[in-house]
């Protein structure tokens, strides 16, 4: 369950930082909100742009923090913004692990961050940058959206967060293998070619705890999900 207790300031450097910082003192599924970051991180170390009007929050997991139980996660939250875009008549797909995509175009990431050992992790922190009311991208204009430009109307982004809130817990209490399986009906990489260590793969599959199958007519590989960026996707 996460949501009982949310956190709203109006500037942070990243939610993620301050909720890693403040790890210990905080309640499992706390969120952590700010209407702007002076310094939001991306993946892959990128920046994460973070103007007034879009949703910038992390959320705090202190239950079951195991390895294997990472890839749920990213999968419950992935899902989570489908359907909180789905009910707002957006239909989105997932570029795995967890970019989600309107028309190919990016309208939320979400940026995972633990450490710890193989049983136990240390912490767990779920950070989301959600694009609602941004209607300029400048030079990602092509390759970036928003709920305001796809539905053409100004949106709360308190109604994003609640509807998120509501979304992540209805799926939190599912059976995973149901989560699972709507993930994949979702992802939009399998099948797709990728380079991966100077070879040509095709994306067989991923696995329930997020290790993702290659395959070309010479090797099979199992791969973790921080060991594989999926940007340059081809056909
Ligand atoms: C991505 O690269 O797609 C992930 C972006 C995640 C951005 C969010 S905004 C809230 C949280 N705080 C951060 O500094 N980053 C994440």
């Amino acid at each position: 369950m996460i949501g009982s207790k949310i956190l709203r300031f109006d500037v942070l450097e990243s939610t993620n930082d301050f909720a890693k910082l403040n790890y210990e003192s905080l309640d499992q599924g706390t969120i952590v909100i700010a209407t702007k970051q002076t310094k939001g991180r991306g993946r892959n170390n990128k920046t994460w742009k973070s103007d007034q009007g879009n949703l910038y929050f992390s959320i705090v997991l202190k239950e079951d923090i195991s390895l294997k139980r990472l890839f749920r996660y990213v999968s419950i939250t992935s899902l989570a913004m489908v359907h909180v875009l789905d009910n707002c008549g957006i239909k989105a797909s997932i570029k795995y692990p967890n970019d989600i995509l309107v028309n190919q175009k990016k309208i939320a990431g979400i940026l995972i961050e633990s450490a710890g050992n193989l049983t136990n992790l240390n912490y767990v922190i779920i950070g989301v940058g959600i694009n609602v009311n941004q209607t300029s991208f400048n030079e990602l204009s092509e390759r970036a959206t928003s709920f305001r430009l796809e539905t053409e109307k100004q949106c709360s982004v308190d109604r994003v967060l609640l509807q998120f809130i509501h979304h992540y817990n209805m799926l939190s209490e599912a059976e995973y293998q149901n989560v699972y399986d709507d993930y994949i009906s979702k992802s939009i990489v399998l099948g797709k070619k990728i380079t991966y260590d100077d070879e040509e793969y095709t994306i067989r599959s991923i696995d329930m705890d997020g290790v993702i199958n290659l395959e070309n007519g010479l090797m099979k590989k199992r791969v973790v999900m921080n060991e594989i960026s999926l940007e340059e996707l081809y056909d």
